[in-house]
């Protein structure tokens, strides 16, 4: 068994061998970017489960915060989402990506797994046959490696995708006319949970990484530039975007970083090939309101893995076979979710004045409406995995 990384691929490798099967994790990274690279941090209660459930959650039970809600910001008021109160119990756990990926590495490191960092020139052979090849560049040699399945956990730009005929596949895609502008800030929270917001002036997100640390977002045009924000500038927008009736004010800090993303709706179908399997933002991207896009990289290895236990207990392929379509599943309700808070919470830009209406009376209705409530928070804690890890 051989695959690609990115947090799919690590967790991947790690409930195979919590099952006994090998694997070897092929990164095109070094250790220290892919433990750096700064991503959402929001973990869904089944992702926590997982985590918990396979010896990897001790970290993240001591410095993970647990949220129990979110707070829905517009006309100049806080309306508040409790999730466990409208889920059976269910929340959230605020922990950065990257410390996600720093446990599974350890865990991969400890249990003596084979990991390659900075490996360049990857590419995938022979998908069709009961013997697929990764062929790959390290320490200026070069390796073949023969397995029995590649998953394909490599992110959007990665090379398992472009592999599989054009002709097989299917994408599904949308493209948002705004960005986010992210920040790192040194100040303490200004809230305890956090806050999607909705103003004229466009969406606003607070959110946070530690007691000391914050992360905090504005909708941006998509061509905008970092060098076009000073920090003067940025606060003065969160300050407008953020503002109540009852004067609330972020806390302000050093600003340690700065960052624009793109925002992008993208499953490709099916997400199987012969013997390569596409998990994580291989096979779909979703935009980050809402947070999903780690937590649904994890729902999608724990279905593969169990349809490899499977194969490996009885050589059966139906759970394999299967897999796309399990996975999808959940997938496209998760793409639903991600694109109506997007849709629902930013300003469209071409200044449509009746649809910014119905935002605001969509919003209205929901943080008033118990259904409409449970809806969001049984979405944003995550709906039911296809199959739960046991
Ligand atoms: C983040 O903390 O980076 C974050 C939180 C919530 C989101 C997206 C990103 O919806």
């Amino acid at each position: 068994m051989k695959l690609r990384t990115r947090p799919a691929g690590l967790l991947l490798s790690h409930l195979l061998h919590v099952k006994g099967i090998d694997s070897i994790v092929l990164e095109t990274r070094s250790r220290k970017e892919v433990e750096e690279t700064i991503r959402a941090g929001v973990l869904e209660q089944g992702t926590v489960d997982v985590m918990r459930a396979t010896g990897v959650g001790a970290r993240l039970d001591r410095d993970g915060f647990s949220h129990n809600g979110i707070l829905l910001r517009f006309s100049g008021r806080d309306h508040r989402i409790d999730f466990p109160a409208l889920t059976g119990g269910k929340k959230v756990t605020v922990y950065a990506q990257h410390e996600v990926i720093k446990d599974l590495v350890q865990a991969r490191v400890d249990a003596s797994g084979d990991l390659r960092f900075s490996v360049r020139e990857v590419s995938a052979h022979g998908l069709a046959g009961r013997q697929p090849k990764i062929r790959f560049a390290s320490d200026d040699e070069q390796h073949e490696i023969a397995c029995d399945f590649i998953a394909g956990c490599d992110g959007t730009h990665g090379v398992c995708r472009s592999t599989i005929p054009a002709a097989a596949l299917a994408s599904y895609d949308k493209v948002y006319p705004f960005a986010w502008f992210g920040i790192l800030c040194q100040a303490p929270p200004s809230s305890d949970e956090l806050i999607y917001a909705l103003h004229d002036r466009g969406f606003a997100l607070v959110s946070t990484r530690s007691p000391e640390i914050q992360r905090m977002y504005l909708q941006v045009d998509p061509a905008d530039r970092v060098e076009n924000w000073s920090d003067d500038r940025i606060w003065e927008e969160f300050r407008a975007r953020l503002q109540t009736h009852d004067g609330w004010q972020p806390k302000e800090g050093r600003i340690l970083h700065k960052v624009i993303v793109g925002m992008r709706s993208l499953v490709t179908e099916p997400m199987q090939y012969g013997r390569l399997f596409l998990a994580g933002d291989a096979a779909h991207v979703v935009p980050p309101t809402g947070a999903k896009g780690l937590n649904l990289a994890a729902a999608d290895v724990q279905v593969l893995a169990q349809a490899l236990v499977a194969f490996y207990a009885s050589r059966s392929e139906e759970l394999l076979q299967r897999y796309s379509e399990t996975a999808l599943r959940r997938i496209w309700k998760a793409q639903r979710f991600s694109w109506w808070m997007t849709s629902m919470l930013h300003r469209f830009p071409g200044g449509d004045a009746f649809q910014y209406r119905v935002q605001l009376a969509e919003l209205d209705y929901l943080t008033h409406s118990r259904p409409a409530s449970t809806a969001l928070a049984e979405n944003y804690v995550g709906l039911p995995m296809e199959t739960a890890w046991s």
